[in-house]
């Protein structure tokens, strides 16, 4: 199925690689390249972050923004990204995306006091791109992902003078909602009539988030069994009811992800390529990883991997409790961690590195090239989440033979086979499984991992299934231009 004609912006606040705090620029960014596989005309719209400028490539003269939301001398800057050659607009307000610090936080490590000012002025913006102000073509349909894209559905509506662009809404991640005091809605600017204030409203605040899953066409999750987790109390954040009240415009869908970029037989980074045939380079990588770390330099000794936010969400918290744990119950086993993350945990952390040198090795730089390397020589990858809307790093991974021991929530779930009698012996089992939250429960699953990485077949059994796991993009991008057609006709009825 192809549309040639479809126009689609596809707006989200990181796109790999002009920026990234987390999945979801790998997400966004590989998803474009898919879709423009698919003959869609896909064009990507972010905030100018200052990398951001300086990566992308034949960059048009730049049009001039008005004033929005009393904030002047906007520019939109267009070009193309650098890896994929897909057209992508910049929205730059100097003094909001480019005053120094990170994404979200300052450079003193705070959360930024007006992120919602911030993503409320790249709403209007790209509502406006959208609508084919700036003497650009418009669009038939915006995709939007995670709350800072939350106000642009309902900005499509209220601003739209006739037929308005198709939206839809992605959630990558419930948990960050974007919220702000009520009484900054009149700064925001929104055109909201009283009668709609209650679909932005959250326990007393405004949510850009619940704007998104209100006044979206449609909306997708980043994996299915994520879709039906976030109807629960457990996993909806206080927005289980909103989603299944929309439960019928509500798609799981599965990311994929780049084997271009995230393949042992192409890495750039590694020491030695390999592949599911050819595993002499990963005891090449494994050698050359525990030499680069600082690690006792031993191909036996199980070397356990950690990549990720440093956070609750992902049970950093249980890792470190469980870690003492893992390293007592026999002498070679060592663990490596690459992490960002909350200042306690990461100092927590260093102190656990320094007390077992040779052993342990932590990191809180943020390094594609190192994430690349430990994937290609761990032998296992702990990835404990307390709940995990999709999640790419077990998805690396695997591609690398890395086996992933996962507490099967949302994706996790979703991607990783555990390993069983029946899964083994049918040569399907692609990871380990734990149940629970407790440092006892992540220590079951990593000792039934060692157990398994001692017996040469069955790991290799495992490897293979890991490796040969097809998570290419082809099919999640198919299952969005259904949803894209879906949204369409949805808003035809709506008028
Ligand atoms: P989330 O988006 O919730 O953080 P994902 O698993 O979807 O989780 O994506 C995390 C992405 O961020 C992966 O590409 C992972 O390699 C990357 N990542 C996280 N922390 C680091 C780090 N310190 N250095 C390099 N890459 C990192
Ligand atoms: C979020 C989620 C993660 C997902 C990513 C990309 O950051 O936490 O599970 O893989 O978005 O969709």
């Amino acid at each position: 199925m192809t549309t040639p004609a479809l126009r689609v912006l596809l707006c989200a606040s990181e796109i790999f690689p002009l920026a990234k705090t987390g999945g979801l620029a790998d997400a966004s960014a590989a998803l474009a390249a898919a879709l423009d596989g698919l003959g869609v005309k896909v064009h990507l719209l972010m905030p100018a972050y200052g990398p951001a400028i300086d990566q992308v490539v034949d960059l048009a003269p730049p049009v001039a923004l008005p004033d929005i939301m009393g904030h002047s001398g906007g520019l939109l800057l267009s070009g193309k990204t650098p890896d994929t050659g897909i057209p992508i607009t910049l929205i730059d307000y100097p003094q909001l995306y480019r005053d120094g610090g990170g994404l979200y936080l300052d450079a003193d490590g705070h959360e930024r006091p007006n992120n919602p000012q911030r993503f409320a002025v790249m709403a209007h913006a790209a509502c406006r791109f959208a609508l084919g102000e700036f003497e650009n073509d418009r669009f038939d349909l915006v995709h939007c992902n995670d709350w800072h894209t939350g106000l642009l559905p309902l900005l499509l509506k209220t601003r739209a003078v006739d037929e308005y662009p198709a939206s839809v809404f992605t959630i990558h991640n419930m948990a960050f909602q974007g919220l702000c005091p009520m009484d900054l809605l009149p700064e925001l600017d929104l055109g909201l009539a009283p009668d709609q204030l209650g679909r932005v409203e959250y326990y007393g605040q405004a949510s850009f988030l619940k704007a998104g899953l209100e006044f979206a066409d449609e909306l997708t999750a980043v994996s299915p069994r994520y879709a039906d987790e976030i109807q629960t109390e457990e996993f909806g954040f206080g927005l289980e009811g909103v989603m299944q009240a929309r439960s019928d415009h509500l798609t799981g869908i599965l990311n994929g992800i780049d084997r271009s970029v995230w393949s042992p037989s192409v890495s750039p980074w590694i020491h030695a390529h390999f592949d599911q045939d050819h595993m002499q380079g990963k005891a090449a990588c494994k050698l050359a990883l525990q030499r680069e770390l600082g690690l006792v330099e031993n191909p036996n000794a199980p070397l356990m991997i950690f990549i990720g936010r440093l956070t609750w969400q992902k049970m950093a918290d249980v890792l470190l409790e469980a870690l003492p744990h893992y390293l007592a119950l026999e002498p070679d086993r060592q663990f490596a961690l690459l992490g960002t993350g909350e200042i306690a945990l990461e100092e927590a952390f260093y102190r656990m590195a320094s007390e077992h040198v040779g052993r342990v090795w932590v990191s809180h730089a943020y390094s594609e090239e190192c994430a690349h390397r430990m994937h290609a020589g761990g032998d296992f990858l702990i990835h404990g989440s307390r709940f995990e809307p999709c999640g790419l790093t077990q998805l690396y991974a695997m591609q690398f033979g890395t086996i992933p021991i996962v507490r099967p929530v949302g994706g996790l779930a979703d991607t990783v086979v555990d390993a069983t009698p029946g899964t083994l012996a049918a040569g399907t089992a692609t990871g380990i499984h734990f149940a629970g939250t407790g440092a006892e429960d992540m220590l079951a699953g990593i000792n039934r991992t060692i157990a398994l990485y001692r017996c040469p077949d069955a790991w290799r059994s495992l490897q293979r299934a890991a490796m040969q796991t097809d998570f290419s993009w082809d099919t999640s991008a198919r299952a969005y231009l259904s949803v894209y057609l879906r949204a369409l006709s949805a808003r035809r009825l709506s008028d």
